[in-house]
């Protein structure tokens, strides 16, 4: 684990590797599937991985998944590529992150940095007296009133995205909600958290807009295994967790990465940066 940390370019050597023992098949199915607008996610189920001792296992699959696709951003609430973070019963933070007993609202990751976002990865380590708290995912084109919110003035308003201080990144970034895609598709970076309205009018858009996301009917709720993790294109899929039953023993841990693809004949976000 200390070399993936240390060496960037063993993360994709161990995609390599991965892809070689699947004979080549699998990196196609991984960047084709994240990037069709019809699909763009995985749930990703590795036999045999299914216990929180295996934790350094888990981690070192999915880094080498993540790097058949692109590459995982810096992630300044670690310091490293990957974040590793416990959810349970108590908690004192300063976001919904790791609060248990509400909604994670439906958001988009990457919003306060100024780097784009392509994908997102979420792997459950370990899972312990819990009781609900599946992912719950919407995929932009299932939504009902996109086209009301996508069509609305306020949609390319540049906005104000601030994080909390448990995110380490002091810098206030600015961009819009929407944006459209090389192939005139819509695109989003949202998340209610962070958003910083500058005014009434902004405010009061933002609270419909929250709304209707999070009374969609096309919401899924998909239960994430320990050891599995799920893997979406983060521009047309909005992502948050169900609340869960509150437990004394409860514990639920965590990893994620979140980046760029890089893949050669798909990098057509790299120009796009924040506006
Ligand atoms: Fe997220």
């Amino acid at each position: 684990m200390q070399a993936l940390e240390y060496k960037s370019f063993l993360r994709f050597q161990f995609g390599k590797m991965l892809d070689e023992i699947c004979g080549g098949t699998l990196r196609p199915v991984l960047v084709n599937t994240l990037m069709d607008r019809e699909t763009g996610a995985l749930l990703i189920k590795p036999e045999g991985l299914n216990e929180v001792a295996q934790a350094e296992d888990m981690v070192k699959f999915s880094t080498a998944v993540a790097h058949l696709l692109g590459r995982s951003n810096y992630d300044a609430m670690s310091g490293q590529f990957y974040a590793r973070f416990v959810v349970e019963n108590v908690d004192n933070s300063d976001s919904y992150l790791r609060q248990p007993h509400r909604v994670m609202e439906l958001h988009n990751d990457g919003t306060f940095v100024d780097q784009i976002t392509d994908y997102v990865l979420m792997q459950k380590i370990d899972e312990q007296n819990m009781e609900g708290g599946n992912s719950l995912i919407l995929h932009l084109d299932d939504w009902e009133e996109l086209n009301k919110f996508y069509t609305h003035p306020l949609a390319r308003r540049v906005l104000r995205w601030t994080a909390p201080p448990s995110k380490r990144v002091d810098k206030d970034v600015f961009h819009s909600i929407f944006d459209t895609d090389a192939e005139g598709r819509p695109t989003m970076r949202y998340i209610d958290q962070f958003v910083q309205p500058e005014n009434y009018e902004e405010g009061v858009w933002l609270f419909d807009m929250s709304t209707s996301l999070e009374t969609s009917r096309k919401k899924l709720s998909v239960p994430v295994p320990v050891g599995s993790f799920l893997l979406i294109n983060n521009l047309f899929w909005l992502h948050g967790r169900d609340r869960f039953t509150a437990h004394p023993g409860l514990r639920r841990e965590l990893m994620r990465q979140r980046g760029y693809f890089s893949y050669p004949k798909l990098g057509h976000h790299h120009g796009q940066t924040a506006n």
